[in-house]
């Protein structure tokens, strides 16, 4: 999809060629004198449309208008939430057309600010995805074009790329999520992130089960060893700061399908296992906006990726595994295998002597439970830390919440044949995940983002959601002011105003 930014005057707007107008009306919208505004005032007064966001009201080839289809959304408030429930609502309205070309006019907001534009393409880019891979006649997509109009560019432009970056590593995380096992292996998942490491300031590195054998890796080994999938240890690296500056951390769960292992789950609803890659997906796609964005700072992305399958090698509840950090761990339940691989990428993440790790994980259903859909549960020893990722979770409208770490719940944990135990019993199994984690994550800020509720929907709208990569594009961004070393930002190498996703 082409995004364009252009500004226009309402009148403009009125005489521009396009498949489908769509005009946001905010509560405190000025009555123009346009064709656009007169219909709007006239409308509401009828009582056939209100400005609340999600109302619509659509024509066809309307008078005084050159679009073919003229949608009017309310747009509330003018918030960004508000905006993004008026595009989705617009969007999914023209779903069905044969819609190539959208002008999308945002000049009688209140304020067409960078965080409002943003809000806006984001929510059309996310409206037209459509998942095709596995399809045998992939359907068409026939949008292609969306044009977003504001009153000045100054106000705009930033968000206006943001978005467009922002929308780009969604699109491939989704896309990656989505993907059946299948057709998500841990080699393909490492394939897709090398041809990351073609754009412009990326690096990745791969390593296969030799390598991680030589690391020391045995938890994330014994966790591999029931599948016949070889598993794969991703670096990515984003350089864009300074050499000597500290990166951030991001490790990325990539249980590219999850049975259970000997201790397997039941057969309802277990393809959605497919998703325990979520984590994984989201750092690809963080590393994928990074490669638009350029920001000035330093990222490393960590993706153990395996399968968990039972299998006459697979590991057995009880067995004791030796992990990179040294500490022995018995496995009481083959089930929880998320942190099995993510305490020795956590571990292999202290060589980069980060300023901040920050791990991401659908890992535990009791996240579900506790949160559900609405916010990933965050857990972090860092205060500093936890409230950067907080903010940017509100800031991205991609929101989380902090979990207690008290040092009880790891009482759990304790056991007679190892150093740590990777189960506790089932109250609060989120956060005696977190403290299984927290063991292997005492040299570095970290926190960790239990995602299992947030990163993919279930029923009607099954699907992967892209979450949290808008809040942890918009942490690693808030990373650079708050950078104390200096840094050369460098200027973005594309044009402004269109971009092909
Ligand atoms: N991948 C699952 C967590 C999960 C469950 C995500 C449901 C999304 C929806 C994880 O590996 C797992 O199986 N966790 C167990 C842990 C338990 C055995 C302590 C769980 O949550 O049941
Ligand atoms: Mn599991
Ligand atoms: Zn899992």
């Amino acid at each position: 999809m082409d995004f364009e930014l252009k500004t226009l005057t309402p009148a403009r707007i009125c005489a521009e060629k396009c498949d489908a107008l769509i005009v946001l009306v905010a509560d405190d919208a000025a009555s123009g004198t346009d064709a656009v505004s007169k219909m709007a005032t006239l409308a509401i007064k009828a009582g056939d449309f209100e400005s609340k966001a999600g109302k619509l009201l659509s024509s066809y080839r309307p008078q005084g208008v050159s679009a073919t289809r003229l949608l009017l959304a309310g747009a509330g408030d003018g918030s960004a939430k508000s905006i993004r429930t008026a595009v989705t609502t617009a969007m999914a309205a023209l779903k069905t057309t044969n819609v190539r070309r959208v002008l999308l006019s945002l000049v009688a907001l209140p304020q067409a600010g960078h965080v409002t534009v943003r809000a806006a393409v984001l929510a059309c880019a996310d409206a037209s995805y459509v998942y095709s891979t596995t399809k045998s006649k992939p359907a068409e997509q026939k949008l292609h074009r969306v044009v977003v109009c504001v009153p000045t560019l100054a106000a705009s432009g930033a968000g206006f790329d943001k978005g467009v970056g922002l929308s780009k590593g969604l699109a491939l995380t989704r896309e990656w999520a989505n993907r059946p096992a299948n057709h998500a292996t841990p080699t393909l998942l490492a394939n897709a992130a090398r041809e990351l490491g073609k754009l412009p300031g990326l690096r990745v590195e791969v390593l296969g089960p030799k390598e991680v054998a030589k690391l020391g890796m045995g938890s994330f080994m014994a966790v591999a060893q029931g599948s016949e999938e070889p598993l794969r240890f991703i670096v990515l690296r984003y350089d864009g700061g300074a050499k000597a500056e500290p990166p951030v951390v991001l490790i990325g769960k990539g249980i590219t399908f999850d049975t259970g292992g000997i201790s397997i789950k039941p057969a309802a609803e277990m393809d959605e296992m497919k998703y325990d890659m979520g984590g994984a997906a989201s750092v690809l796609g963080t590393f994928r906006a990074l490669a638009e964005l350029q920001p000035a700072l330093n990222v490393v992305g960590l993706i153990p990726a395996c399968e968990n399958m039972p299998d006459g090698r697979a590991i057995k509840p009880g067995d004791v595994v030796t992990s990179m950090s040294g500490q022995t761990i018995e496995i009481l339940n083959t089930d929880a295998e998320g942190r099995l691989v993510l305490c020795d990428a956590l571990t292999y993440a202290e060589r980069f002597k980060p300023r901040a790790v920050v791990d991401i994980a659908t890992l535990t259903g009791a996240c579900v439970i506790a949160l559900g859909g609405v916010r990933s549960g965050m857990f972090s020893s860092d205060d500093a830390l936890a409230e950067s990722l907080a903010e940017a979770g509100e800031s991205s409208m991609d929101l989380c919440w902090r979990m207690p770490l008290d040092e009880e719940y790891a009482d759990g944990l304790k056991t007679h044949f190892a150093d740590v135990a990777n189960v506790a019993g089932r109250a609060g199994g989120a956060i005696t995940a977190a403290k299984f984690l927290q063991r292997f994550a005492g040299k570095f800020p970290w926190a960790h983002l239990d995602i299992a509720g947030t990163a993919w929907k279930s029923g009607a709208a099954k699907g992967s959601t892209g979450r949290p990569v808008p809040l942890l594009v918009d942490f690693l961004l808030s990373q650079v002011q708050t950078s104390k070393v200096a840094k050369s930002a460098k200027p973005s190498t594309k044009k402004r105003s269109v971009s092909r996703a």
